[in-house]
């Protein structure tokens, strides 16, 4: 059984799906690992550390027409469709909701083909889950890059020369990204502050330190799935009072708010900026869906009275090595999922709830 992976557009995408160690771990569970050329070369992994954990190195085409099964990150642009395996496997973080029509054309070759974000947050799926591994990073990175840009320290510091008082961070939401980012404030000495929908997120606010807002009367509003429901026009209106006066005391804000499938709630307003004090640092997680944020604009650092407003589409660009290991550390745990080791088969077992969610129909 061969796994390949060929080089991303290096310009938008800096994450591997496959790193030597990982690579290492396929090879001791029976796999052979085709990688393309200086895959790893702009992290500093160069060509070596792969053969010497045992992967052949090969030209792209090779590598499509050889391997059973591929793993990116992106759907691979559509000429690698000529050269894939019938019946190979494509696995990665495809955007299958926008990418529908790209990954249909890998289904001429009848490839069955595996997107990530589709995986159901069940306990099974844990080690699987790609957006927990990389949301967890971004919402590091989100308050380290804002730390960055605030013009002051962070900490309370008491000198002879006078004390510093710590800054004040609002994290809004609190899944994944949000409580990285409440622990990592935390750590850094700020005094944090977080916002959600779901109710059982206060307890875990607080566990970490943080100080949890909430919206006054508000009912809870979760899924059965964990996720958070859209909210009413009260709960808005309530939502905003609230953090227009708190806003005015916060110098960073960390907006990770989302409804999955929907467009990002707008939750940080026009004027809710204007009242803030200049000099303060809005860092907003949901910018490629839509932003949290007012004036947010993907890949820009905005300025609007003296409040810089911040929002990537890709922030794992920015610490790739690590969310490398993580993502390919998933993908390891997804793939010995599929595999029927006794056979020596990928094993698409519809019934596995991992699997049925997972496969692009
Ligand atoms: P998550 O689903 O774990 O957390 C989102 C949180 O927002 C939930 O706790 C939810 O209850 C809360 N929420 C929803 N509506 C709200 C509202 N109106 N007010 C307050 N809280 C609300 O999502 P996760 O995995 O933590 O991701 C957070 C965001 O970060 C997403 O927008 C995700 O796409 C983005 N992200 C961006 C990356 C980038 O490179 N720009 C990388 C990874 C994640």
């Amino acid at each position: 059984m061969i796994i390949g992976s060929i080089s991303e557009n290096n310009k938008i995408e800096k994450r591997i799906s496959i790193t030597p160690d990982i690579a290492k771990k396929y090879i001791d569970s029976g796999f052979n690992i085709l990688i393309e050329g200086g895959l790893g070369s702009h992290l500093d992994i160069s060509d070596d550390e792969f053969l010497k954990k045992g992967c052949k190195i090969e030209k792209k085409e090779n590598i499509l027409k050889q391997s059973d099964i591929i793993l990116q990150l992106n759907i691979p642009e559509e000429s690698c469709v000529d050269h894939i395996k019938q019946n190979s496997i494509l696995i990665g973080n495809f955007n299958s909701n926008q990418n529908f029509e790209k990954i249909d054309k890998f289904k001429i070759k009848k490839a069955s083909v595996f997107s990530l974000e589709l995986l159901p947050r069940i306990t099974r799926a844990q080690s699987m889950d790609i957006l927990s591994s990389q949301a967890n990073l971004a919402g590091y990175k989100a308050v380290v890059d804002s730390f960055a840009q605030f013009k002051r320290a962070i900490p309370m510091m008491m000198t002879a020369a006078g004390t510093i008082s710590a800054a004040k961070v609002l994290i809004v939401g609190a899944g994944v990204a949000g409580l990285q980012a409440i622990a990592t404030a935390k750590r850094m000495g700020a005094i944090v502050f977080a916002t959600d929908v779901r109710m059982a997120s206060k307890e875990q606010v607080e566990s970490l330190g943080g100080k949890f807002l909430s919206v006054d009367g508000s009912e809870n509003l979760e899924t059965e799935g964990g996720y958070a429901k859209e909210t009413s026009y009260e709960f808005k209106k309530k939502q905003e009072d609230l953090l227009t006066e708190n806003l005015k005391k916060i110098d960073i804000v960390i907006c990770t708010a989302l409804i999955p499938g929907k467009k990002a709630p707008l939750i940080i307003k026009e004027k809710m900026i204007d009242n803030m004090q200049p000099g303060s640092v809005i860092y907003d997680l949901a910018a490629s869906q839509g932003g949290n944020s007012a004036y947010t604009k993907v890949d820009e650092v905005v300025q609007k009275n003296g409040v810089t407003i911040l929002g990537e589409k890709n922030i794992l660009n920015k610490l790739p090595v690590s969310a490398s290991n993580l993502y390919a550390k998933n993908l390891f745990n997804f793939v010995l999922n599929l595999y029927d080791k006794k056979n020596n088969k990928i094993n698409i077992n519809l019934e596995d709830e991992i699997i049925n969610k997972t496969l692009v129909k």
